[in-house]
């Protein structure tokens, strides 16, 4: 895979802490971050929310597939955090690994509840019994995240230092290594 980027993905469930281990992790090893969820909404002018509602899921789905290709157009590594149904189509998941290092983010349900109860942002959880909704999609989606990805961590009962440690060691020491070697 000789055209293979070096960004770093962040993919995992909605609140399995993509968006503040993006935040943290672009920090460490100084380079940017985007955000395709942030991205899209940038595009259309419009929420997350508005957009489900007025051209659906799948109208949705298609914006993330064009974010994703407008991506591997830029130039140089970033830190790219994604939508949490992204990998669920093969489209995406092949342009994830064309973008670089995908890491997966593995969540329990449990936790998912806790950090987003009463979060009215997410379209998908705004049902009757929020909880089967996680439990039903991450059966789904959990084999799918992790046959995509590169690497997994599993987050639950860890603070972020500890996630972004094991992302960092993992992908981005080399780059770290390489920045201290040249700020002497
Ligand atoms: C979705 C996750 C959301 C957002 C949209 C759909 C999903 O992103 O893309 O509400 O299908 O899981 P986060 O994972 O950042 O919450």
């Amino acid at each position: 895979m000789s055209d293979r980027k070096k960004n770093i993905i962040l993919t995992g469930f909605m609140g399995s802490g993509k968006t503040t281990v993006g935040i943290r992790l672009s920090y460490r090893l100084r380079q940017q971050l985007v955000d395709t969820d942030r991205l899209i909404e940038k595009e259309e002018g419009r929420s997350i929310s508005e957009i489900f509602a007025g051209q659906g899921e799948e109208g949705f789905r298609r914006m993330e597939t064009a974010a994703l290709k407008s991506l591997l157009e830029t130039e140089g590594e970033q830190i790219i955090s994604t939508g949490g149904g992204l990998p669920m189509r093969e489209e995406n998941r092949m342009l994830l690994k064309e973008l670089g290092t995908v890491v997966f983010l593995r969540v329990s349900a449990e936790t998912v509840y806790e950090r987003l109860k009463g979060d009215d942002t997410r379209p998908l959880l705004q049902k009757e019994n929020p909880m089967e909704e996680i439990r039903r999609l991450l059966e789904i989606r959990n084999p799918v995240y992790q046959a995509a990805a590169d690497i997994t961590v599993d987050v639950d009962g860890k603070d972020f230092e500890e996630i972004i440690g094991e992302i960092a060691g993992i992908v981005g020491g080399e780059k770290e290594t390489a920045d201290e070697n040249t700020c002497d």
